[in-house]
């Protein structure tokens, strides 16, 4: 009997345990709004995305590149940074301002579970934006899977695991899987709270924030499901994140 695929769910990337995405596949999730974020920027023309973890390492990497070829982009708590070009704001990055730029960017949380990641074998950026892209992206994929849930400042998040769940039933119907107990949490969630899936990511933590910040339109973005067919894929050397492939066979959204 062929071996049944490994499908685990870390809440936060902290949760990884040490060396377990190595040969793994991994996604990484940051639906308010890393994740939801440069899904936007590359659809819009961005060459690539730098992640960086610090503000400073950002400012410097960008001061690198030829002006008029980079964008900065980013936030700290969920406002834009003072000298950058955008903020975290998905439909700042528009097809004017993104075409044939790079991006660096640098977010509280999204960013740094991005580079965590960055050991496995693999790695794609998911939001509710591009879910059945990403679908069949990990389906197509023999490797463990990883679903790495960015959180907020170190506490789960709400539209992160949902997310998380919404991909896990999705793969349980297409294969035969070995979940953890963080993939049967996330799957409950999803099973509980997808039907309602703009309210649910506003009562959560990061989008009530959010709200409170004015960026009502941000959470309203975030949960337009499979608007884009492309998934990001991270590359290296140097560390960047591309259009890894382009294209759905079918929609695979149920609620
Ligand atoms: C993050 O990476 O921490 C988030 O994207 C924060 C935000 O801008 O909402």
């Amino acid at each position: 009997m062929p071996d049944k695929r490994i499908v685990q769910v870390h809440l936060l990337p902290e949760l990884v345990p040490c060396g377990r995405l190595r040969h793994g596949l991994a996604v990484v999730i940051d639906v308010l709004r890393a994740s939801t974020t440069i899904v936007h920027a590359l659809a819009a023309g961005c060459s690539c995305v730098r992640p960086c973890a610090e503000v400073d390492e950002a400012k410097e990497l960008a001061g690198t590149m030829r002006m008029g070829r980079v964008l900065l982009g980013g936030e700290r708590g969920g406002q834009p940074l003072a000298g950058f070009d955008l903020g975290n704001s998905p439909c700042e990055y528009t097809a004017q301002v993104c075409k044939d730029r790079t991006l660096v960017l640098t977010t509280t949380n999204g960013t740094r579970a991005l580079l965590r990641a960055a050991q496995a074998e693999r790695v794609l950026v998911a939001g509710f934006v591009n879910y059945s892209a990403v679908c069949e992206q990990v389906k197509a994929d023999a490797r463990p899977v990883h679903i790495v849930c960015s959180g907020t400042e170190g506490e789960v998040s709400l539209e992160d695991t949902l997310l998380a769940g919404a991909i896990v039933e999705y793969l349980c119907e297409h294969e035969d899987v070995a979940l953890n107990d963080g993939a049967r949490l996330a799957w409950d969630c999803f099973e509980n709270h997808g039907r309602v899936l703009q309210g649910a990511v506003e009562i959560g933590q990061g989008g009530t924030h959010l709200c409170c910040l004015g960026y009502e339109e941000d959470i309203r973005t975030a949960v337009q499901v499979d608007r884009f067919a492309l998934v990001p894929e991270l590359k290296r050397d140097p560390l960047r994140i591309e259009v890894g492939s382009v294209g759905i066979v079918q929609s695979h959204w149920k609620c």
